[in-house]
């Protein structure tokens, strides 16, 4: 490629076809199980006051600090493009007036992290954040555990992830916590690699998410977030494991699991793999009780999690478990003379197989041409529109597996592809 030719910025993905098709596909799916559990979709900026961000995720976590895409638009104000979704979903709900009404809503689309891309992990990413407000219970938290875990099911991943649960209680519990973890830390400081030293000072739980082997070790002895709890949050937690036992949803604790993001308390998630090497986490949340009220609006609890698209995306292509969709039929038309016959007949066709595609070759090549067209669409069947054809208002049929031909008139031939279509699918 030419230097002076303007490439894409870096972290940022074209997504083409057929991987564009397998993301629809993948999309329709999460649409679908959505709405099996009454979520409705819920449409937001890409573009936020960076305020909302530093507030709500929390401003020492590598998210604000090291991460957004941050700058002052025309008018001087610092704007963010949305790093995550659910502090729009927040601000939306309050601005709206709809903290009480609204229950179940998602927000899908790019988000924006200024991180080191490779494999799994983009400047430019998608999301699908699935909010629920209003409700306190334990039932909540599992429902959206349960959701994911049947669209893992449906996807045919579920043997590829696992779910890792952990509580992390109220805020004044981890406050006691944090206390003693701290003071425990600093008499291991030694111990622990720069980032952690840094965390020590500025957001000490994170500590407890390094990957670092020897900061692992150390924390093996140090104080247990879950014997911090009070009796209000052990019995949340017990009954989101009663929940989950009961439906035969497996889960591990993790009792390190903190998240990246400040607003959660209680139930905190993730469903991780190891098929994708260090991006394990494909989709994450858990409770977020405090937020709704920490940015102005009525106290409202509030449960969440969010599907990393692109993660999800890679584990089906890696595990070639779909392919790209195929034409039903490939139109094969000899001149223009044909043309509008094609069409017609594309039209009636397309009212008689309406979840299929008709594929037409519009330019008027050499039949083989045509042909050859037709065989790397992959369609199932090719109509020939010659001038016979068009006199005899019948075409020529070929199954292109079979290697069939019949002609027929287009009552014929819609009977004919229903009766193969249904033994395809047998
Ligand atoms: P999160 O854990 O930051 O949570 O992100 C959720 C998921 O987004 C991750 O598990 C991962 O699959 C995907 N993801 C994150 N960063 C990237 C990246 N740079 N490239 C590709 N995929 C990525 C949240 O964002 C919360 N707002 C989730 C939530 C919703 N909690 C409550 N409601």
């Amino acid at each position: 490629m030419s230097e002076h030719n303007i490439q894409s910025i870096r972290g940022m993905r074209d997504i083409l076809p057929p991987e564009s098709d397998l993301r629809e596909q993948l999309m329709n799916k999460i649409h679908h199980k959505l709405h099996q559990f009454g979520y409705l979709p819920a449409d937001l900026p890409l573009l936020e006051k960076t305020a909302l961000f530093q507030r709500t995720i929390g401003s020492e976590t590598d998210v604000v600090t090291k991460e957004m895409y941050t700058f002052l638009d025309r008018s001087e104000e610092s704007v963010t493009l949305r790093p995550e979704a659910t502090a729009g979903a927040v601000r939306a709900i309050i601005e709206q007036g709809r903290a009480q009404q609204v229950q179940r809503l998602y927000v899908e689309g790019a988000m924006f992290r200024y991180e080191r891309p490779q494999k799994g992990r983009y400047r430019q990413f998608s999301q699908v954040s699935v909010e629920s407000f209003g409700v306190k219970s334990a039932a909540q938290d599992v429902e959206l555990i349960q959701l994911a875990y049947e669209l893992f099911q449906e996807l045919g991943l579920i043997s590829l992830v696992r779910l890792e649960l952990n509580t992390i209680g109220l805020p004044e519990e981890r406050q006691l916590f944090q206390k003693d973890l701290v003071a425990y830390l600093q008499n291991h400081r030694q111990e622990l690699d720069e980032d952690s030293q840094r965390r020590l000072e500025t957001n000490p739980l994170r500590i407890l998410d390094s990957k670092d082997p020897q900061v692992q070790a150390c924390l093996d002895a140090a104080p247990a977030l879950l014997d911090y709890l009070g009796s209000e949050s052990q019995q949340h937690f017990e009954q989101v494991t009663t929940l989950l036992n009961a439906l035969d949803i497996p889960w591990r604790l993790n009792p390190r699991l903190v998240r990246g993001l400040d607003y959660y308390c209680h139930t905190v998630f993730e469903w991780t793999t190891d098929a994708l090497g260090a991006q394990s986490a494909v989709c994450a949340g858990g409770r977020y009780d405090g937020l709704v009220e920490q940015l102005g609006g009525a106290a409202t609890p509030a449960a969440g999690f969010a599907f990393g698209v692109d993660r999800i995306l890679l584990l089906l292509e890696q595990n070639a478990i779909w392919q790209a969709r195929r034409p039903l039929i490939y139109m094969v038309i000899a001149s223009f003379a044909e043309q509008a016959m094609a069409m017609q007949w594309a039209a009636k066709l397309r009212q008689q197989f309406p979840d299929d595609a008709i594929v037409l070759h519009n330019d008027y090549q050499s039949l083989k041409n045509q042909f050859k067209k037709a065989d790397k669409s992959g369609a199932d069947f090719v109509l020939v529109f010659g001038e016979q054809e068009r006199e005899n208002q019948q075409v020529n049929c070929k199954d292109l597996q079979s290697g069939a031909q019949h002609c027929f008139g287009f009552d014929e031939l819609v009977a004919y592809l229903t009766a193969q279509k249904d033994k395809k699918c047998q």
